[in-house]
Order: C-alpha cells, then structure tokens, then sequence
C-alpha cells in the first residue's frame, strides 16, 4: 500500500491548466488574398472593364497544436515561409485562426518583426504613450517607465522628432525597449534580436533573461540557435505549415540542424 508521501509524489508532475499560458489546439491558418489577373488588350476588349477576380489561397499553417506553460520560453525555428510569423500573429490576437482555436492567459505585449505598431509621423514620445495606453498602462504606471524606456533605447534627444527620422536600429531598438518594459505576462518576439549593435543586442539579451526569471511566458522567434539554446526551454520547428517537431529546445535545434546539414558556430556568432 503506497504511503502519504509516495502518493504525493505521484502527482507532482500533475500541472492544473491554469499554469497554461498559451494553448494553440489545431490551429489552421489560411491567407486569402483577391487579385486581378493581368488583362491583355484582347481579354480587356473581351470583357470590356469587367475584371476577372481570383482568389489565391495560401495555407501558412496547417493544423499545428502545442502549449506553453507559465514561466517558459519556448523558441520557433524553421525555413522562411514556414509560417512561424503567421502563428505568432495570431497568438498575438492580430490574426484569428481560420480552424482551431488559440488560448492565452495573461496580458500579451507584441514584439513583432520590425515597423509594426508605430505611426512614423508621430514622435517617438507620442509612440511610446499610445503603446503604453493599448497596453493597458494607467498615466502614473507610464511616466514611471517611460525615462525606462527612453534609458533603455538611448534615444534622449531623438524622442520629440517624429518616428520617420529614425534610423531603423533606432526604430528596433524603441520597438524593443517599448515591448520589454509593458510588464507583459507574455512576450512575443518575431526574429527581433538582432536589433542594433553588438552592445545593445547584449542588453536585450540579458533583459530577456531576467523576464524569464521573473516566470513570464517568452516565445522568440528566430535564426539564431544560439539565442535559442541559452534562451528558450522548448522549441517548435515549423515546417511548410505544419509543425514538424515540438520539445526540448536543445533536441529541436539539433534536429532542425541536421535537417539544414549546417554547421552551427557561425550561425551563433553572426546572431550574438
Ligand atoms: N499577409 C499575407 N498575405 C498572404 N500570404 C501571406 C501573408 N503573410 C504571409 N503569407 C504567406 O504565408 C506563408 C507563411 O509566411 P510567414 O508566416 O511569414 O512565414 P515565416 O515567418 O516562417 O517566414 C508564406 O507562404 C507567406 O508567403
Ligand atoms: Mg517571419
């Protein structure tokens, strides 16, 4: 007969499902994109202005189904196209899934891949307090963070030009200071880390890492196996649509990797 604590013991790998963050279940994401065949003079003449529509179908994501439980960054890897942008936009809420269904938990801050969610003729200071105030922030919570964020970014003096005077590594590096200091209980990063110079790269890195302490829920999109390994716990690899393997991040780079035949130091080096 098992003892009080043996049983215990039994249950401890048992997690209720309020320690899930983000549940993707069957997800399916169809693009539909209208366009119009390019007329001919003769079809032109033919159809006399009445213009032939098509509708190209693109599957970016194709029944793919995990979950990220709290406190776990979980990296997406895979071939450009495979759809990894798709499903973060629509974790994101930006995209609904065409099948499927998307569960989040907690209040999601977006890191999407470079020039989304800033209006380039506003100022930077304008930006960072709309983004603040989507994101939920109350007046006092925003003049806290923003110097944060302005120190974060190294942007002092260029804050009152409008956002179309910007380089985009200061573009990135704003996206980025913006995003890390919403509070978010998840983080999503679209292929966003290799914003700015080595040294700020390093910032962001070692920013990332204390959120990840502070058990938030991390996705981070990228090339780098090397941020990969050091950053994410688990991993997806997307492949074509569908996702071709889900697990540790260590096992998910080394099958992605021999899948590639790459070798992967200078993969590392060109990304950190
Ligand atoms: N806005 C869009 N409209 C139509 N097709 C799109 C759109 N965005 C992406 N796609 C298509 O969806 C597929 C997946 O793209 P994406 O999610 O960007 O892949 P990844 O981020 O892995 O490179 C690709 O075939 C791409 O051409
Ligand atoms: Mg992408």
């Amino acid at each position: 007969m098992p003892s009080v604590s043996e049983q215990s013991h039994a249950h401890a790998g048992y997690r209720p499902a309020s320690d899930v963050s983000i549940k993707v279940e069957n997800v399916s994401i169809t693009y539909r994109t209208a366009y119009e065949k390019i007329p001919t003079l003769r079809t032109t003449l033919l159809r006399l202005g009445r213009r032939e529509k098509l509708v190209r179908e693109i599957e970016a994501v194709k029944n793919v189904s995990f979950q990220v439980e709290k406190g776990t960054v979980l990296g997406v890897v895979g071939a450009n196209g495979a759809g990894k942008s798709t499903l973060v936009r629509t974790i994101a809420g930006i995209l609904p899934p065409t099948e499927g269904r998307v569960e989040v938990v907690g209040r999601v801050s977006t890191l999407l891949a470079l020039g989304v969610g800033f209006n380039r003729e506003l100022s930077g200071r304008e930006n960072v307090i709309l983004g603040g105030l989507a994101a939920g922030l109350n007046k006092m919570e925003l003049e806290e963070k923003y110097e944060e964020i302005v120190d974060f970014a190294e942007l002092g003096e260029f804050m009152d030009l409008p956002m179309r005077a910007y380089s985009s590594g200061m573009y990135g590096r704003l996206a980025f200071a913006v995003a890390i200091h919403m509070d978010p209980d998840i983080l999503l990063i679209d292929e966003a880390l290799s914003v700015g110079d080595a040294k700020f790269r390093r910032k962001s890195f070692d920013k990332m890492r204390s959120l990840c302490a502070e058990d938030r829920t991390i996705v981070l999109v990228s090339h780098a196996f090397g941020s990969i390994r050091d950053l994410c716990h688990q991993a997806v690899w997307m492949n074509k649509g569908h996702l071709e393997m889900w697990g540790e991040a260590n096992d998910v780079v080394d099958a992605y990797r021999d899948f590639l035949g790459v070798k992967e130091d200078r993969t590392d080096k060109e990304d950190l």
